[in-house]
Formats: C-alpha cells, structure tokens, sequence
C-alpha cells in the first residue's frame, strides 16, 4: 500500500497509536495483576487509566483533523505483547517481575516515539490545538518512562542487598 503524502503519515501514526493505546488498556492490567513488585504494579495500573484517557483524547485529535477515528494495526505493540505472553507462560516471581518492568520500559520509548513524531507532524500541518493534546499524551509517556524505571533501578538495589 503506497502511502500518497507525508501528511498521510500524521493519519496513519494517528491510527496507529489508537490501536496501540487501545492494546495496551489491557495489557497494563495484565502487568499490574502479574507484577508482585509494588511500586511498579501501582505504577502500571496509573498509567492504565491514564492510557484510557489518552484513547479519548486521540479521538480528541481525529476529531480536529476531521478526519474519523480508526485503528490501523501496529506490528510493533502485537509483537511486544506476544513475546511477553510467551515469557509470562513459563516464567514467575522476581524473575516475571523484572521482565515485565523492561517490557514496560520498551513499551514507553516505542510510544515516546510515536506521540513524538505525529506531535512534530500535526505542527507542520498547522493543526495547533491537535498538537497541544498529542504533546500532553507525550510527557504522560515519559512521565511513564521515568516510573517504570525508578522501580526496575530500585528493584535491582534490592536484590543487590539480599543477595
Ligand atoms: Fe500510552
């Protein structure tokens, strides 16, 4: 499929990230049930409603664009959740524990990525109020990002200590 504009590219990211987010409102409740580590089960279950509100506000974006709100499947988050429900079928306790906050840690800076690029993009096209909103999905994620390692660094502390 040939993609016609480089402003075609700020729809499909768009797309892209509503499947993505919408993913994700499940399997951060996955990670938090399966995660026994407080801080970064807690942490994971924030980020779940905050990602619920990043679905409406995506809707939020497509709305400005006038364009209406649609999910184009995103290889990316599929093969992350995939590979976490493999290792999550045969593995538990501190070692799931530390796996899941990596697996969030990757998840963040994928979608740091993403919000970074269609942000940049809405703002080349002129959509100002679109590019406001997807800015503040942005610093959520990072927000995300700097929790989810804070716990991985002091769960690691932890473990020095006892071994
Ligand atoms: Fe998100």
């Amino acid at each position: 499929m040939t993609t016609e504009s480089v402003d075609e590219l700020l729809v499909q990211g768009l797309q892209e990230l509503y499947y993505t987010e919408q993913q994700l409102v499940d399997a951060l409740e996955t990670l938090s049930d399966q995660t026994d580590d407080e801080a970064a089960s807690q942490g994971f279950s924030e980020h779940r409603e905050e990602t619920q509100n990043q679905v409406d506000r995506l809707e939020q974006v497509f709305d400005q664009i006038g364009e209406e709100p649609r999910t184009k499947e995103e290889q990316v988050v599929n093969a992350l959740i995939e590979e976490h429900e493999q290792f999550a079928r045969d593995n538990d306790g501190d070692v799931l524990d530390r796996y899941n906050m990596s697996v969030g840690q990757k998840t963040e800076h994928y979608e740091i990525a993403a919000y970074g690029n269609v942000t940049s993009l809405a703002e080349k096209a002129g959509y100002d109020e679109a590019a406001d909103l997807l800015s503040e999905s942005l610093s959520e994620e990072e927000e995300a990002l700097d929790e989810v390692t804070q716990a991985s660094e002091e769960f690691d502390q932890q473990q020095l200590a006892s071994d």
